[in-house]
């Protein structure tokens, strides 16, 4: 099985650039279904759920494929409305085809998504919005079976959550939809914006994408475009912290303090200086980190839960105590189990994570248990001493791209072994 194979204590130093955002892609290429004719999307981060995305995009009838930085695809001849349990178990973000199908077939056939184990992600409001639009839905031996004969229809559609897949399965379905689709309470993540961005360049009429409140007016048919991937603020961050966890100084290229918002004042508050300048974002860690009191993950704007494991590792060698309060995800604190075999000292119970700082982690065989808390390890092995072994890392290979040569540049001592 693969693993990295880390020795700890090198201050990284230096400059990178950082990779295409994954929660970018994975909704655009779902949206190439639906725009009929080719898209080019430019700065495509090369990750194992892309090429997830690449072999459904292909089950279904585009030619896409790898050029470049780029993967293109032509939708042309997109013939299938089905996609297998074997592609659907391979990431969570196969769900994101189901309003796209719909809204170039009228018909979808698709099983319950896989993904990491984080929680028990469970899909009703992605179903309750598609039957708003007016779709029927059957379940057939764990398959759903999606139809709208009539067509959908748009429709005001309020979600119970902000949901990031549901609002973006809304905004699929509702492009070509008869009609005006209003969505209540829509995710606010950048990624959205992008999706929306892209939908629009394609010829669809979406408003307040960003925002709450978005608007969808129906039009007949989308047509290609280019796009350039957005920056993947999660995977900076990842850097940020392995920069604070080493006494780092890092220049993350491309990147700009809004695209991070809601995770700069908690590094400001662990002693990191940020500094903004034409070229991307500096952080330069200061000889102990300290405590940034205490993090809620929230929807967007709230701190991301996609960056808490990287602060869990941050309190776990910073000076004082470190609170994290999970909100989105039930068990997204796997990885305090194997943070505790290098010497963190870590209490969780439910949804609260309780961190004393200690003085060095050490390093020791840990397990990836999911894509951000093994990426987390992985930083922790940069400031353990000895050596770490991160096993389990095919979760890893699911969001960063080259993450070992990435950190290698910066000065890391870390190789890929098996
Ligand atoms: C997306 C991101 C993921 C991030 C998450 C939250 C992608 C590819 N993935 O995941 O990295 O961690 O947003 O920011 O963009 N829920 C339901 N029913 C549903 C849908 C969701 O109860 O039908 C619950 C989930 O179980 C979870 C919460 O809502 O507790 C948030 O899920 P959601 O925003 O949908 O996350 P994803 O789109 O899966």
């Amino acid at each position: 099985m693969a693993c990295y194979i880390i020795e700890g204590g090198n201050r990284l130093s230096g400059e990178i650039t950082v990779q295409g955002s994954k929660n970018g892609s994975l909704p655009l290429l779902s949206a190439c279904v639906l725009v009929r004719g080719e898209t080019a999307l430019k700065n495509c981060p090369r990750l194992t759920d892309v090429d997830a995305a690449v072999n459904i995009l292909t089950y279904l009838g585009c030619k896409a494929g790898r050029c470049g930085d780029s993967v293109v695809v032509d939708s042309t001849d997109a013939c299938e409305c089905d996609i297998p349990d074997s592609l659907m178990q391979e990431m969570r973000s196969s769900v994101v085809f189901l309003g796209a199908l719909l809204g170039r077939f009228g018909r979808a056939e698709l099983s319950s998504p896989g993904g990491c184990e984080i929680g028990l992600r469970p899909i009703d409001l992605h179903l309750e919005a598609m039957r708003a639009l007016g779709t029927k839905i059957t379940e057939e031996g764990g398959r759903l079976i999606c139809s709208c004969p009539d067509g959908l229809k748009g429709a005001r559609i309020t979600l119970s959550f902000p949901s990031v897949g549901a609002t973006e399965n809304v905004l699929l379905a509702a492009c070509t939809a008869k009609g005006e689709t209003v969505l209540i309470n829509a995710a606010r993540e950048p990624e959205i914006k992008e999706l929306a961005d892209f939908l629009n360049a394609c010829g669809a009429k979406i408003k307040g994408a960003g925002e709450s409140i978005i608007t969808v007016e129906g039009v007949k048919a989308l047509c290609g475009a280019e796009h350039t991937v957005s920056r993947d603020r999660i995977a900076a961050c990842t850097f940020m912290a392995a920069a604070a966890v080493t006494k780092g100084d890092v220049l993350l290229c491309g990147m700009t303090q809004d695209m991070l918002m809601p995770v700069l004042e908690p590094f400001e508050k662990t002693g990191c200086k940020l500094m903004q300048d034409t070229r991307g974002l500096r952080i330069k860690a200061p000889e102990r980190l300290l405590s940034f009191s205490s993090v809620r993950t929230m929807p967007y704007p709230g701190f991301p839960t996609d960056s808490q494991a990287d602060f869990g590792v941050m309190a776990s060698v910073a000076h004082g105590t470190g609170v994290i309060i999970e909100n989105i995800f039930e068990n997204r604190f796997k990885y305090t189990a194997e943070l505790t075999k290098m010497g963190a000292d870590i209490r969780t119970e439910g949804r609260v994570a309780v961190i004393q700082g200690v003085k060095a982690l050490h390093g020791a065989q840990v397990f990836s248990p999911d894509l951000r808390g093994g990426s987390a390890l992985v930083v922790a092995g940069l400031c353990a001493k000895g050596v770490t072994r991160v096993n389990g890392i095919h979760y890893i290979d699911r969001g960063y791209e080259n993450f070992d040569g990435q950190l290698a540049a910066l000065g890391a001592k870390i190789i890929r072994g098996e």
